[in-house]
Formats: structure tokens, sequence, C-alpha cells
């Protein structure tokens, strides 16, 4: 498959089995696309939907997050646990409104510098809020991409992470990289899934290396031990 294959299928898939109506998928704003990216990094879907529209009811946009007082922001968070990520949210906040004029910065580079904002998280908030070309590769990108390419390294080694991240730069697409991106996402959590991915479902199949070779559940690599 070539790159542009890869993404006109992943798009295609998205049309027809892609979630579309997740609250942080309504009214697209950076603001809304981070908080929601921070709460799913640690928490399942059905579990972030009460506390995110609870959040933004109200927290409604950057400069209501940075005046609040702490407590609030922790209490909003309670229940969700990972507590460090309320933290930096608010640190954040602060430091786009006294620093960026309360907007986001626009390159990949920028975001990652924030408080709570790593690599992946800077690209999910570049494309799914901005509509920027920038790869991710969180948890269920680096399964897929690891199966795609039969990576043989395991993700948490550098140079394999180099090649996980090589790959999801090259295959992301120009167009409509939002919809790419959340896609992304979708078909690790629900086909390409740690122990019984569904193959026959899988629209990148027919290129993916691990399933040519049968092998679907070697990948991604264990840490070697
Ligand atoms: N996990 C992290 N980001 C996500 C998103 N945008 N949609 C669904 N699950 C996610």
């Amino acid at each position: 498959m070539t790159p542009e294959q890869f993404g006109s299928a992943v798009l295609a898939w998205y049309d027809d089995h892609g979630r579309k109506d997740l609250p942080w998928q309504r009214d697209i704003t950076p603001y809304r696309v981070w908080v929601s990216e921070i709460m799913l990094q640690q928490t399942q879907v059905a579990t972030v939907l009460g506390y995110y529209e609870r959040f933004m009811a109200a927290l409604p946009t950057v400069q209501t997050l940075a005046a609040a007082p702490e407590d609030e922001v922790l209490h909003l968070w309670t229940g969700l646990g990972y507590y460090s990520r309320a933290r930096n949210l608010h640190k954040t906040a602060k430091i786009l409104v006294a620093e960026h004029a309360g907007e986001f910065p626009r390159s990949v580079e920028a975001l990652a510098e924030l408080p709570g904002i790593g690599r992946s998280t800077a690209g999910a908030i570049a494309s799914i809020g901005m509509g920027l070309r920038a790869p991710i590769l969180d948890g269920n990108v680096k399964r897929v991409l690891a199966r795609y390419l039969a990576e043989d390294g395991h993700p948490g080694e550098p140079r394999a992470a180099k090649r996980l991240w090589e790959a999801a730069e090259r295959l992301t697409p120009e167009a409509r990289v939002n919809h790419y991106t959340q896609a992304m996402m979708d078909l690790g959590a629900t086909l390409c899934t740690r122990t019984r991915p569904s193959c026959l479902l899988c629209p990148l199949a027919s290129g993916c290396r691990a399933h040519l070779l049968g092998r679907e559940t070697d990948y991604p690599t264990p840490r070697p031990r």
C-alpha cells in the first residue's frame, strides 16, 4: 500500500465506522480537543463523557480555566484519577493566558512544550483541533503501526520508536487530517485490539505485514527481558 492508499483506506473506514457523535467532536476548538485528549489519556471514553460535559459547562474557555481556583479544577476531576493531569491542565491554561494571549500555539513543537502535553497529544490537538497535518502515536496507534510494519523492536526502544514515528509522519494524509487522526485511534481501539484483532474488518489488512505473516499478536514486540 502506498501512503496515499493507506490514508484513503483509513478515511473510507472512518466514513463508514468511525465515531462522530462524541461531545468533543462537536463545536471543535483547540481548547475542547485539548481537554478531551488529556481526559482520554488514561481513562475510557465511557467514563470521560460525564466528566467532560461537567468540566466544559463549568470552565468553557481557556480564560475561565486559568482564572479558576485550583480546588475547583481538582473537584471537577475527582474520580478520574491521575490528578497531575488536572494540575497540568490548570498550569497550561495560565501559561496560555499569560504568554500566548489565551491562544494555543499553532505548531506541534510549541504545543509539546506545555505542561502535560507530550508529542502525541500535541499531534492530536494540532490535527483534530486545528486541522494541521501532524502525526500522532498514542498506545492504540503504536499497535496499529507496529503491526502494519511488523516492527521487530519494542516500541519503547529509541530506534523502534523512531521508525514508528517516521511511519506515522509518512502515512498521515494532507486532507482531512482531523478525521484521519480520529480514525487511527478508533481503529486501534476497536479492530486492532491487543489480543483478538478483527483483521477481516480492517481496511489495512491487505498491506499489514503482521497480518500477511499471520503473526498479528506478536506485535507490538514485547519489552526484551
Ligand atoms: N483516546 C485518546 N484520544 C481519543 C479520541 N480523540 N477519541 C477516542 N479515544 C481517544
